[in-house]
């Protein structure tokens, strides 16, 4: 219907920029000139192997690393060089590796300390209703030490901690991290629930490329601190390179190539 046609030409808003990013550890230089967009709604997967700067990309973009050069975006606005907090409050949460949470605190007060950004406290009460909702295990936890919680429940935490600064833009960086296939599967399709329901911009880091590519919209691959492919979801699953190298399906590849990739490449 003619109605229809409007909304369909709309494209989706750019909810982060990112052009010619350059950042060091000292004299090392671990991202070396990174342009990317992220749109609106959508699930963005970042691949690559150990080392290749993902981790970096994302401290780079929340704020817990300065850039040398180059510009981060966030809705127009650049960001490169305000503090980790201040972006949090633009709408950028960082979910890192390893997951780090307060052990020692129980698992509510994990979650409440994720809204320390925010001023409307009864409505950040009303959010943890909401986290509660997608991880229920947590409500009936929430008592209970964070750090003796499961691995996979630690993620959990991790996430729902994160979603209570109300982001616009997640960044999770291994979420399946030492997760079980089962696990791994359960916490990605919350992560797409998360996504479609909250409208929460995603941006995900990740070792599992089969499970990111079937969630995701839209994957970066990098390497060596650049961007080598970026495509489609659906573009890269059935791309040959990605295959072979991130999937695991050797068509026709000769024995040594596959060996020395894997020698290069060692996914935790
Ligand atoms: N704190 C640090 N000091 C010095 N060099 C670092 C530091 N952290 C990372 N690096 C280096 O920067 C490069 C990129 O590291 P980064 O952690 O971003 O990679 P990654 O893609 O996240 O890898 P992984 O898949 O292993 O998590 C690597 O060469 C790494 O050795
Ligand atoms: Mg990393």
């Amino acid at each position: 219907m003619s109605t229809q046609t409007t909304t369909l030409a709309t494209t989706p808003d750019v909810v982060l920029q990112i052009d010619n990013l350059e950042s060091y550890y000292g004299p090392i230089m671990a991202i070396r000139g990174i342009s990317l967009k992220v749109h609106e709604g959508q699930i963005v997967t970042l691949l690559g192997a150990n080392g290749a700067g993902k981790t970096t990309l994302l401290k780079t973009i929340s704020g817990v690393m300065d850039p040398e050069k180059g510009t981060v975006s966030m809705e127009g606005m650049a960001i490169q060089s305000m503090e980790p907090d201040a972006i949090v409050r633009r709408g950028i949460v960082h979910v890192p590796e390893g997951r780090e949470i307060f052990p020692l605190m129980t698992v509510g007060e994990n979650i409440a300390m994720g809204a320390y950004t925010r001023k409307d406290r009864s409505a950040a009460v009303a959010d943890e209703e909401i986290v509660y909702f997608y991880f229920p295990i947590l409500k009936e936890r929430r008592n209970q030490r964070g750090g003796t919680l499961s691995g996979g429940q630690q993620q959990m935490l991790a996430i729902a901690r994160g979603l209570m600064s109300r982001p616009k833009l997640m960044l999770l960086d291994e979420p399946s991290l030492g997760l079980s296939p089962l696990l791994t599967q359960e916490i990605f399709e919350i992560i797409v629930r998360i996504n479609k329901e909250q409208k929460v911009t995603m941006m995900i880091v990740e070792q599992n490329a089969k499970v990111a590519l079937d969630a995701a919209d839209y994957g970066y691959v990098m390497e060596l601190g650049r961007i080598v492919m970026n495509d489609t979801a659906e573009v890269l699953a059935a791309s040959k390179d990605i295959q072979e190298f991130y999937l695991g399906v050797s068509q026709d590849v000769n024995q040594r190539r596959q060996r020395r990739w894997k020698q290069h490449k060692t996914w935790r």
